[in-house]
């Protein structure tokens, strides 16, 4: 009874917090189900302008996305009074035509559809990020004036003003289609490559004179006459604290404190490449409690044949892409890549980690490759992935969407289920006419068919997290924290808790993406509903690096809208 009122007055507190995301489930109870002929899922259209491309993107704990493209790819659909520098833009020609004179990022805020002009003042193309603990992204490289800058963005609520800052570090090697990941060790970033960089370096450095550190690998992986096919290397952080990296077909086991490679795991088969400009994509696919996290797999899906780049760009052939996808278990010592096929060809796609587990691969092309114009064959159909189905049933089609999203689009799962999908510009500048694949600034969500109304039913709603005392801010490593919830029919036996770190996503990399299944120590269910679960923390920053999670209650596969918890 004690614990009944707690729990209401607790959760009652929380309600306006949780208003305007529920808002976004009442919209989704209007969409009608779907024929399985149609495929799954729906397709909402949000924005007809974004003003930028979402070359680059990702979600803050303020519930906003922020979205930037390069900065120099002349008039965006935002032009500036002013310019970073203060200077005013006039109606003269240069200014019309200057692309210091319009915006290239801006933050979307969910709740609302509304977008905010955010400032770069130098060079983001082709750049990469990562989360701090504290929520701030850290963002890295670009090109030329950008190369070697470190930027900032604070999220901040409502009435706030932040923005993007310049860092007075800077990178000691140019950093243009680099990789990015958070380390376990205390808000320390690794940046991995980059064009004509085969090397890779820390933030911040440890001591004065830091530099960055060779990685043959790199060098070896390197395939010159194609566009590199290693750029943009997929890194994931495995639960013994070692690095894995892959790029174009080889991946290694990396000791990054030591600068030493662990070891060399099997090349993947396939006739093509995985990393930029092949683009393929990767996700380490959920740890999991029961195995105490130690164990980790990681995925590979699509990419470009061999020889794509130069067929599309010497002879305008475009080449069919990799339809085969690769699993391999990264711990341990046997590693073997499982090989099976997706639906069709693919590459430039997004693979999304969902809070049910199973994977998404959106947006993307059939044919060609990455770089300017050099896809055809637009992929309208997300795939959807379910890891513990038996091969040759895990993958169905979901509806398709009418915009292509070809290269520099991007997709990020969202707190409320749906995933947001922008961008896409193969010209280097914004051009809308007469291409085969125009600008793209409509903004997107694709509602996955977990979230229909006939769900509803089974769907946990009011979560609310009980941090301990003292613990205002977060959850402790290995500690446990409570998480209520209602939910009018007694829970199936599959509920699960899971935990997201949401991605920087670009050039269908999403950096620093990962899903935890919490152990639930004990689960009761209260009076009228109400549902407490005792939780316990991920064991160790190797195995979730500190940060904003997005914790989610699953129930037999509908999921709860998420709220953010602080792993510390
Ligand atoms: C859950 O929250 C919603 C809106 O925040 C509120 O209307 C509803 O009454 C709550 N449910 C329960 C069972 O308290
Ligand atoms: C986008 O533009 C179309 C055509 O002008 C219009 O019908 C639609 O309402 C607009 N949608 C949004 C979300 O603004
Ligand atoms: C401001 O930026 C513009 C465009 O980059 C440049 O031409 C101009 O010289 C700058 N002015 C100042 C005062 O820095
Ligand atoms: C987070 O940490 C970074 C790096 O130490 C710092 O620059 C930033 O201001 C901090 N952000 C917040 C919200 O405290
Ligand atoms: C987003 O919009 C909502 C509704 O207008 C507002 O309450 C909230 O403060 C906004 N969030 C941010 C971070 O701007
Ligand atoms: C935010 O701005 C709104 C509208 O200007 C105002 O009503 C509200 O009090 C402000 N909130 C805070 C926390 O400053
Ligand atoms: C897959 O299997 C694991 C281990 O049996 C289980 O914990 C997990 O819930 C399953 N995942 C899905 C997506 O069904
Ligand atoms: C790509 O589109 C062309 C023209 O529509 C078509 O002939 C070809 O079969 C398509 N290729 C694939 C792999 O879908
Ligand atoms: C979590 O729930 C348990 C069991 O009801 C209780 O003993 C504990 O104090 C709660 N902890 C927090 C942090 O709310």
């Amino acid at each position: 009874m004690a614990r009944g009122n707690h729990l209401l007055i607790v959760i009652n507190c929380t309600i306006a917090a949780l208003f305007f995301t529920l808002h976004c489930i009442g919209c989704t109870a209007a969409v009608r189900g779907s024929s399985d002929r149609d495929g799954k899922g729906q397709w909402q259209l949000l924005l007809n302008n974004t003003g930028v491309v979402a070359m680059h993107m990702a979600l803050t704990h303020h519930n906003t996305v922020i979205m930037f493209d390069q900065t120099e790819a002349g008039p965006s659909g935002h032009r500036l009074r002013r310019r970073y520098n203060g200077t005013r833009c006039t109606d003269s020609r240069n200014d019309l035509a200057d692309s210091s004179c319009y915006a290239h990022s801006v933050e979307y805020n969910i709740s609302d559809n509304k977008l905010r002009l955010l400032g770069l003042s130098t060079d983001t193309w082709c750049s990469s990020g990562s989360f701090l603990s504290n929520g701030t992204l850290l963002q890295t490289g670009g090109h030329e004036n950008g190369a070697r800058r470190i930027r900032l963005f604070r999220p901040c609520g409502g009435n706030d003003t932040c923005d993007w800052k310049e860092s007075g570090q800077s990178l000691a090697n140019d950093r243009w289609y680099a990789s990015n990941l958070l380390l376990p060790d205390e808000d320390r970033v690794i940046v991995v490559g980059g064009r004509r960089i085969f090397t890779y370096e820390f933030i911040p450095k440890q001591y004065s004179n830091e530099g960055s550190f060779d990685l043959p690998f790199l060098h070896n992986t390197y395939e010159r006459s194609e566009g590199g096919n290693n750029l943009y290397p997929f890194l994931h952080i495995c639960p013994n604290g070692r690095l894995f990296i892959f790029a174009n077909r080889d991946s290694i086991l990396f000791n990054y404190r030591e600068n030493r490679v662990v070891k060399h795991f099997p090349r993947i088969p396939g006739d093509g490449s995985r990393n930029y400009p092949s683009s393929g994509s990767s996700v380490i696919l959920p740890l999991d409690h029961t195995n105490s996290f130690e164990r980790a797999e990681v995925m590979v899906c699509g990419g470009a044949a061999n020889g794509a780049y130069s067929a599309a760009r010497e002879q305008g052939m475009f080449l069919k892409g990799l339809s085969s996808c690769g699993r391999m278990v990264i711990t341990g010592n046997r590693h073997k890549w499982n090989m099976e096929n997706m639906p069709g060809p693919r590459l430039l796609s997004d693979m999304l980690l969902l809070p049910t587990g199973d994977v998404l691969i959106i947006n993307g092309a059939k044919c060609g490759s990455g770089g300017w114009n050099n896809a055809r064959n637009a992929s309208l159909e997300p795939y959807l992935y379910h890891p513990n189905k038996t091969l040759g049933r895990r993958f169905s089609v979901l509806k398709s969407t009418r915009i292509a999203r070809m290269y520099h689009s991007s997709a990020i799962l969202l707190p409320d289920g749906r995933v947001l999908v922008a961008g896409s510009n193969p010209h280097n500048r914004y051009r809308f006419n007469n291409v085969a694949y125009p600008t793209e600034l409509r903004l997107q969500a694709f509602v996955p068919d977990y979230m229909g109304s006939q769900h509803h039913q089974f769907r946990p709603s009011n979560v609310t997290i009980h941090y301990g005392h003292g613990d205002s801010n977060g959850v402790w490593y290995g500690g446990e924290f409570n998480v209520s919830f209602w939910l009018g029919r007694k829970p199936s036996n599959a509920v699960e808790f899971t935990a997201y770190a949401p991605p920087f996503a670009t050039h269908s990399i999403s950096m620093n993406q990962r899903l935890l299944r919490l152990r639930c120590k004990t689960l009761v269910r209260g009076k009228g509903g109400w549902v407490l679960a005792v939780l316990e923390a991920p064991p160790s920053p190797s195995v979730a690096p500190s940060g904003y999670y997005l914790l989610t209650v699953v129930n037999g596969g509908i999921p709860s809208l998420s709220q953010w918890i602080r792993i510390l």
